[in-house]
């Protein structure tokens, strides 16, 4: 970068714009339509390393123990920008609409095999969100693209080297479930002396409440009872997979049937900002698997997947299982067990 400094800049120094506007392949006499096609991508790149930084914010917050409740606002925001990035992006992709089926083809082969796929950026976040391999179509190493990129030099070797140190550390889907496991419950401590007994309590007395709520929704019907019954029993190995309650999934539960609790107020904020922020991936993945289906149809990718069924097939994905699974167990308000020790929760006006 030429010229300027602290305080000093022009507007390009401090943006680098001559370098980044130098970067769109001009040099190769491209048409109109495949720059634009380049800006896309680039613009989207960009957007990944900001939701990298934003995503990395957040996990070193959540992984410490214990997390300083004053930086939990901070974590919220750093996930509402990153769910705004998504949002953005997600309506970008009718920039690329404009592209015509035959416009794309005109330079599509010279894209050889390149491909979204091999985004290491997408796949940093992915690993450092906590998406497992187990996870993704037909089980695939994330990596295995990148170790297969990697003797092609010092950049490729760079990204390997920096995926794999993210795929080391915890992410953060780990981190916020360590965090939820910690939540008091009924006032009840984690590991503190009674607190085994105090979370079997709680978790019974809200599948008693739902196996209340699935009889009375049984009726007369033998179809709608067999659904019931079923309903009840994916509800109890949510709760209690080896059959003693698992702490996170009831610290979940807690918090969103008392959501109303001062004591939870940022708890759930924290809750709803992942889980909106996974909804905005979902929609932009499934906008994604839309354009691609405008433009090439059911084609195979440039990456060598099925194409549009791949890219749907990517918008299953949930990173944040339970935080969706325990919306469906929970009860309305008036069925919930009675709150107890709620003064510890600030809810001083709770009826004796
Ligand atoms: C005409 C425009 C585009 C077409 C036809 C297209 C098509 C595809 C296809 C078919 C795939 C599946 C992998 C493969 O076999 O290649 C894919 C994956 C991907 N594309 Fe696009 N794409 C377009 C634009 C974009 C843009 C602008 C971005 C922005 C960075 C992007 C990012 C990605 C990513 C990240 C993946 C990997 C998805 C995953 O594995 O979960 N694509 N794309």
């Amino acid at each position: 970068m030429s010229g300027g400094g602290h305080g000093d800049w022009t507007y390009s120094e401090y943006l680098n714009l001559h370098e980044l506007l130098d970067l769109q392949g001009e040099e190769r006499s491209i048409s109109a339509d495949e720059m634009h096609f380049i800006i896309v991508h680039q613009t989207f790149e960009l957007w990944f390393k900001q939701v990298i930084r934003e995503l990395s914010e957040v996990r070193d917050i959540l992984g410490q123990v214990p997390v300083p409740e004053d930086e939990i606002p901070r974590a919220v925001e750093h996930l509402g920008r990153t769910t705004e990035i998504f949002r953005l992006m997600a309506n970008q992709w009718t920039v690329l609409e404009t592209l015509t089926p035959q416009g794309f083809l005109a330079f599509r082969d010279g894209l050889g095999s390149a491909s979204g796929f091999e985004s290491f950026q997408m796949r940093e976040f992915e690993i450092l969100l906590g998406l497992e391999d187990s996870d993704r179509i037909g089980g695939v190493n994330a990596l295995d693209a990148f170790r297969k990129m990697a003797p092609r030099g010092e950049q490729h070797e760079n990204v390997l080297a920096r995926l794999e140190e993210v795929s080391s550390k915890s992410s953060l889907a780990e981190s916020l479930m360590l965090w939820v496991e910690r939540t008091p419950i009924m006032g009840s401590f984690f590991e503190s002396e009674k607190d085994d007994e105090s979370v079997l309590h709680y978790v019974d007395a809200h599948l008693s409440a739902h196996k209340g709520i699935c009889d009375s929704a049984s009726g007369s019907s033998e179809m709608m009872a067999a659904r019931m019954k079923a309903s009840h029993e994916s509800a109890i190995s949510f709760l209690k997979p080896d059959g003693t309650p698992d702490r996170k999934r009831a610290g979940l539960l807690f918090i969103e049937s008392y959501r109303e609790l001062p004591l939870l107020a940022w708890p759930r904020k924290l809750i709803d900002a992942v889980v909106e922020l996974e909804e905005s991936m979902v929609k932009w993945r499934h906008s994604h698997a839309r354009m691609v289906e405008r433009i090439m149809g059911r084609r195979i990718g440039t990456g060598g997947t099925s194409g549009v069924d791949y890219l749907d097939a990517t918008s299953e994905y949930r990173i944040f299982k339970d935080l969706w699974a325990v919306r469906t167990i929970l009860v309305k308000p008036q069925k919930r067990p009675e709150l107890v020790n709620s003064e510890f929760y600030g809810y001083n006006s709770a009826k004796e």
